[in-house]
């Protein structure tokens, strides 16, 4: 019956403001008002990086005493790199900040629901969104909690009617920051950005789709944790009640602003209009990637974390030179310091640690640049050679369209080393197809048949080859070169041993190695294991896997064709690279973890170091 729209007319406010406006609403509510923790978590190591507000708050949500109280609010800053593929969509993005406030023990739903509701809606104190734009989800039920019925009152006594009400299953509406840690259900908020409401009534099925398509965006998320996770399960319940909320600056930047993405708001336009002035080709995704990278790479620079091999630092490289990657797509000519400027610019009043750390910031990120865009250029020549390979071998003379043979995919990921994810990528780019099944599957055969036939050419003391020895074998590659990385390169290999439970390597070296040499042993291994990296098998022959420098057993006798085993990390510098029969693990992040243990004196001059898993 409706034939026209009602715009709302809304309040534009700077992401400045909107910042304000929350902490003041939350500190006139009795909260005190927190500053951000840095990107990189203080006191856990089991997190990179914090992921969400609630992050620095564990040890308070699980009972202990806040010096401030026990009502906070902040905007923190974080960081996601969990679904890279997501990034250059209108909504997500690798950095991130999180408004939050927390009751530690103190109110619970009723109060958070009444005020997340009022600071959105309300004109004088809020950000005024219209009401009639809201929609909202409960938790509907499992077996750890029965569905959220006085959530939804809350909601209907503020005036959201029952059918923009939407019970959802745990996958969406039960709330943990991993596997471990305080939990509950959640109830979020979303906005109707495309007035898909006006005149309807949708059914959940059609709301869960219209979020797919960014019709509606979610805004705000109320934790109601009371409950606690071990290992993936609900365990029980906390001590005390907490809420602990998150509302994306970024998406309510751009619905303030009126735009369907915060890429369009004074958060990134600088930044966006710096880069594609730099680009000779226009590509809007690819742009939007880059600036989410760059400015996520000098928010983790400005917390400390500097490019490398392992851990954060190879998150943070992988962030660099994927930007650089799409960078050279799109022909750009990066200006760093421009970069680093603006950023520094759109957030000077709120973090000062990117002034304070400039100049190291645009040196680092030139110097990322100028080490990776000469083995991306020689790489993507291979690629080439590939598309080529296969225009020739179909007749086909555009690859346009076409697709690539599963074969040629296989030897671009083992013989030279390219995660397959960069292959998928330059793919997609280049409107390539391959069968990515397939892919796998040969991937997985190649595994296989590897371990079989190498396990009992495999001399180096391997018990077994379950999958813990495995895992411990390729550790022992780790081991090595860390070793060698800590001691110096005289170490060499003497013998070895390994069982479920332990490896063991014998190697020459003079003295006892300190605690705080094996820590970083210890270090190194965890970080190349962080990082994920291929392990792969190549075949070669003897004189060959020699000039290439692998590691051999002194004493041992190899035959003219051997196996070498490569571990590369993401600028292929060798982290390992042994003669070696196998079996591994395909990626360094299937070990877990490494703990280094004794290390004592076997004979003079030889040492021997225990390392386990775990
Ligand atoms: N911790 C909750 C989230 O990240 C608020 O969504």
């Amino acid at each position: 019956m409706q034939n026209f729209k009602f715009y709302a007319i809304l309040h534009y406010m700077t992401s400045t403001e909107i910042r304000k406006k929350f902490l003041d609403f939350f500190a006139k509510r009795g909260h005190a008002i927190i500053p951000s923790a840095s990107l990189v978590p203080e006191n856990d190591p089991s997190v990179l990086f914090n992921t969400a507000g609630m992050q620095p708050l564990v040890p308070y949500l699980m009972g202990a005493k806040h010096p401030m109280g026990t009502r906070i609010a902040d905007v923190q800053k974080c960081v996601r790199t969990g679904d890279l593929d997501d990034i250059g969509d209108n909504r997500h993005f690798s950095f991130f900040e999180m408004m939050g406030n927390w009751s530690l023990g103190d109110y619970f739903k009723e109060d958070a629901i009444k005020w997340s509701y009022e600071f959105l809606t309300s004109k004088e104190e809020g950000l005024g969104l219209d009401a009639n734009r809201l929609a909202v989800t409960i938790f509907e039920g499992d077996e750890s909690a029965p569905l959220d019925e006085e959530s939804k009152n809350i909601w209907m006594s503020l005036g959201i009617p029952e059918h923009r009400i939407y019970a959802l299953p745990a996958e969406d509406n039960f709330w943990s920051p991993g596997d471990n840690g305080p939990c509950g259900p959640c109830s979020e908020m979303f906005y109707d950005m495309e007035e898909m409401f006006v005149g309807k009534v949708l059914s959940k099925d059609e709301f869960v789709e219209q979020v797919k398509t960014e019709n509606f965006i979610e805004i705000w998320n109320d934790v109601f944790m009371e409950f606690e996770k071990k290992d993936g399960k609900v365990v029980g319940k906390l001590a005390q009640k907490n809420v602990d909320t998150g509302a994306g600056l970024e998406r309510i930047t751009a619905v303030m602003q009126g735009k369907k993405t915060a890429y369009e708001t004074d958060l990134f336009k600088d930044l966006l209009y710096e880069i594609k002035i730099s680009c000779q080709i226009r590509e809007d995704r690819m742009q939007r990637i880059i600036a989410d990278h760059i400015r996520t790479s000098i928010f983790l620079m400005a917390d400390g974390v500097l490019p490398s091999s392992n851990g954060r630092g190879y998150i943070l490289r992988r962030l660099l030179r994927r930007s650089i990657r799409c960078g050279h797509a799109v022909q750009m000519t990066p200006d760093y310091k421009s970069l680093v400027n603006i950023v520094e610019n759109t957030y000077k009043d709120i973090y000062s640690n990117i002034s304070e750390n400039k100049e190291k910031i645009v040196s680092e990120l030139e110097k990322e640049y100028n080490k990776f865009i000469k083995t991306l250029s020689n790489g993507l020549k291979e690629f080439e050679k590939v598309v080529e390979i296969k225009v020739k071998h179909n007749g086909i003379v555009e690859s346009q369209g076409a697709s690539m043979l599963s074969e040629d995919v296989f030897k671009l990921v083992t013989s030279f080393g390219f995660p397959l994810e960069l292959v998928n990528e330059l793919a997609k780019e280049k409107n390539i197809s391959f069968d990515e099944e397939e892919v796998n599957a040969l991937l997985l055969e190649h595994k296989e048949l590897s371990q079989s036939a190498s396990a009992g050419m495999f001399k180096g003391g391997l018990a077994n080859t379950n999958e813990q020895t495995i895992k411990l074998h390729t550790a022992h590659h780790l081991v090595l070169a860390a070793l060698q990385e800590v001691l110096g390169k005289s170490v060499k290999q003497k013998g070895s041993n390994i069982t479920e439970e332990r490896m063991r390597i014998d190697f020459a070296f003079d003295r006892k190695v300190t605690d705080e040499e094996k820590k970083k042993v210890e270090d190194l291994v965890n970080g190349w294991v962080n990082a994920g990296l291929p392990v792969i098998r190549r075949e070669m022959p003897k004189a060959e896997a020699e000039a290439l420098g692998a590691e051999m057993e002194f004493g041992a006798k190899y035959p003219d064709v051997v196996s070498v085993y490569t571990i590369q990390d993401p600028t292929d510098a060798y982290v390992s690279k042994e003669f070696c029969g196998g079996p591994h693990v395909t990626n360094t992040a299937d070990i877990g973890h490494v703990t280094i243990g004794k290390e004592e004196a076997v004979a003079q001059g030889v040492r021997r170091l225990k390392a386990t898993l775990g």
